[in-house]
């Protein structure tokens, strides 16, 4: 199971591309990258203290609740990867999820690597200083340039290889190596289920392709 932003729009957060996308307007490259934030922190923070607002007064919605009742259901033989930093699935009950590019509720140690939650948004001042070492802090996420934790990866691509269906949900496909997990899937036989209201590059790919929105491409499958 992979899911992208597009599973958290239904909860009213903007996904990064398509029609009124986070990315419209200005360059990933402005702002997600270690050089933008090594050029200008205090604007880089202040799109992340944005965002972490806007994904504290967001509540999970049916896709994410469907998906914590399906691993009440399946157990160990469930795994939910994402690709969103908002932390929804877990608020939704999720409790074995591998978080691809990080967590946006949280600071990272620029210094010691120390990990911290961010306070709450009202008592937020970025950027964080780290209760460790006293270090400046930047956001606990994954940018482009940079490499994902190797081990969530490799239990990521060796959870897809071997699943019995693989769940494809709200991305775009568009960013590696995330994208390629479902073509991965795929190729070692896997049965390939993809729920998105546009065609991506997985769509020709899928056995399976619901043109539905989370929720409803959600309930379909899962017959609620
Ligand atoms: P994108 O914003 O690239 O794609 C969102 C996808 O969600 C699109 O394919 C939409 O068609 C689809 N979508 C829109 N509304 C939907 C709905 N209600 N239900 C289901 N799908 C819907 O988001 P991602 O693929 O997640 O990386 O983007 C991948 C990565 O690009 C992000 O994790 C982020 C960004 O750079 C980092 O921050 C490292
Ligand atoms: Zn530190």
């Amino acid at each position: 199971m992979l899911t992208g932003a597009g599973i958290s729009a239904e909860s009213g957060i903007v996904t990064f591309r398509g029609a009124g996308g986070l990315w419209e307007g200005f360059r990933p490259e402005d702002l997600a990258t270690p050089a933008a934030y090594a050029r200008d922190p205090e604007k880089v923070w202040r799109w992340y203290a944005m965002r972490y607002a806007q994904v504290m007064v967001a509540e999970p919605n049916l896709a994410h609740r469907l998906l914590a009742e399906l691993e009440r259901e399946k157990g160990d033989d469930f795994l939910l990867v994402t690709q969103n930093v908002d932390g929804l699935h877990q608020r939704a009950g999720s409790r074995r999820v591998i978080e691809l590019h990080g967590n946006i509720t949280r600071a990272r140690c620029e210094r010691c690597g120390h990990r911290q939650k961010l306070p709450p948004p009202v008592e937020f001042t970025p950027p964080p200083v780290c209760e460790r070492c006293g270090s400046r802090m930047r956001p606990d996420v994954v940018w482009f340039g940079e490499f994902l934790d190797a081990g969530l990866l490799a239990s990521a691509e060796r959870a897809f290889m071997t699943a019995e269906v693989a769940l494809v949900i709200g991305t775009s496909a568009v960013v590696e190596p995330a994208a390629s997990l479902g073509r991965m899937a795929r190729s070692a036989g896997v049965f390939l289920i993809e729920v998105n209201p546009e065609t991506t590059p997985l769509t020709p790919l899928a056995d399976l392709s619901l043109r539905d929105p989370a929720t409803k491409g959600l309930e379909k499958l899962l017959g609620g």
